[in-house]
């Protein structure tokens, strides 16, 4: 899919460097607003994926919120035009500086993890007279069925309450008189294609709200049921944008909201991935005895998914027409998991030759880092060039 980059214009830029496909940020953007719309359910962005700040100001413009997971993503969200009540901010371990920077943004809510953490936001919301806005995340013990690093909802992980805990946990908030509960959060994992597991989702979600309900009489504004919808790294050109129509329908379908509630998600990898593309020159080709390398320009440091998760990213040779053959592409970093792909048919390649390393736009650039003192890749945007 030659024709979808512009290759001449990537000539004059120096590789490597993060494209972002402008039209089809905007194109998935509508996607997902159009197929929430239908429920009334709210979206948060998760800011984790990408805070690219063209891609955030892009994604605030659309209207959607933002899902923050440190004190920084929370003021760069302020600063790319977010409103603080469409703000949410997650994470195990907030700092009393950051829970303080998003009390002083009035945030919608703080998604809480702990009863230590609900104790501190209280106490710092009370030196500021005010009161937060609280969600307790809840440890559903929902197996995703991706990738264990990525797997998040299973009681042995270290996110959330326990299930069992949750009606003390809830019976404690409301003994405190800075902080407002006003949801339950749930995240099970992430780069998830079997929407089976999101209807466990919804299953356990409806046992616990009759359960707590029993318990203690709280029925809570707000479900939030995180991220974690998959994108097709195999085929970028047929899946340009996640199946939100399929998503959205599993809660409509099994999720029993209670009269008043609201559902809110939080997705990351579906708003960004497809859209963005490491583009990176080939520095060599070296021919071994069984093996064919293309070194390229970019490495584990531009993008570390393959490194980190073994993952998959389709390669291509996007200014070469030569017959396909079998490389290994690999990066110059001084370690062997330095590598983008093994066994890989690309286009003839030659020292000079552009590649695109596809579905990075999420985890991608924000993962980058200076290991090997190199420099953090820059990003260009499709209508700029
Ligand atoms: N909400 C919470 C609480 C999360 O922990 C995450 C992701 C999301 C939302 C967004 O999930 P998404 O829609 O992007 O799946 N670096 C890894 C992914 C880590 C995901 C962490 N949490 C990767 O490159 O695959």
């Amino acid at each position: 899919m030659k024709g979808t980059f512009p290759v001449g214009k990537f000539n004059n830029i120096e590789t490597p460097f993060y494209y972002y496909d402008m039209e089809l940020l905007q194109k998935t953007l509508d996607s997902i607003i159009s197929e929430a719309n239908k429920y009334g359910y709210k979206v948060h962005y998760a800011v984790k994926a990408n805070a690219n700040k063209r891609i955030l100001q892009t994604i605030c413009t659309s209207g959607i919120g933002a899902d923050c997971v440190s004190g920084n993503e929370v003021a760069a969200c302020v600063v790319a035009g977010f409103a603080g009540d469409k703000i949410v901010f997650a994470g195990v371990g907030k700092t009393d500086k950051e829970i303080n920077l998003a009390l002083d943004n009035n945030i919608f809510c703080f998604n809480v993890e702990s009863r230590q953490e609900i104790e501190v936001i209280d106490q710092l919301a009370k030196a500021k007279n005010k009161v937060a806005r609280i969600a307790i995340r809840v440890n559903p013990n929902v197996d995703a069925h991706t990738h264990a690093k990525i797997t998040t909802g299973l009681s042995e992980n270290k996110f959330g309450v326990n299930l069992e805990m949750l009606p003390d946990v809830v019976k404690y908030v409301l003994t405190l008189k800075n902080v407002e509960l006003v949801g339950l959060h749930f995240h099970i994992g992430s780069q998830i294609t079997e929407m089976s597991a999101f209807k466990e989702l919804c299953g356990c979600i409806n046992d616990l709200q009759d359960k707590l309900q029993k318990e203690t009489g709280v029925v809570v504004k707000n479900i939030n049921v995180g991220g974690g919808l998959g994108v097709n790294y195999e085929n970028p050109n047929q899946s340009s944008v996640a199946d939100f129509e399929s998503y959205f329908q599993v809660f409509s379908q099994n999720l029993k909201l209670c009269e008043g509630q609201t559902l809110h998600c939080e997705p990351g990898r579906s708003v960004v991935a497809q859209c963005g593309n490491l583009i990176t020159r080939v520095t060599y080709v070296k021919e071994g005895t069984v093996k064919k390398f293309v070194i390229a320009d970019a490495g584990m440091t531009d993008l570390v998914r393959p490194a980190m998760y073994d993952s998959y990213h389709k390669i291509e040779n996007i200014s070469s027409d030569g017959q396909e053959e079998c490389y290994d592409v690999v990066g110059p970093i001084c370690e062997s998991s330095d590598v983008f792909g093994k066994d890989r048919m690309l286009n003839k390649t030659k020292r000079g030759d552009i590649l695109a390393i596809r579905s990075a736009g999420a985890y991608g650039e924000i993962m980058s880092s200076q290991y090997n003192l190199r420099t953090l890749p820059k990003a260009y945007f499709s209508d700029e060039l």
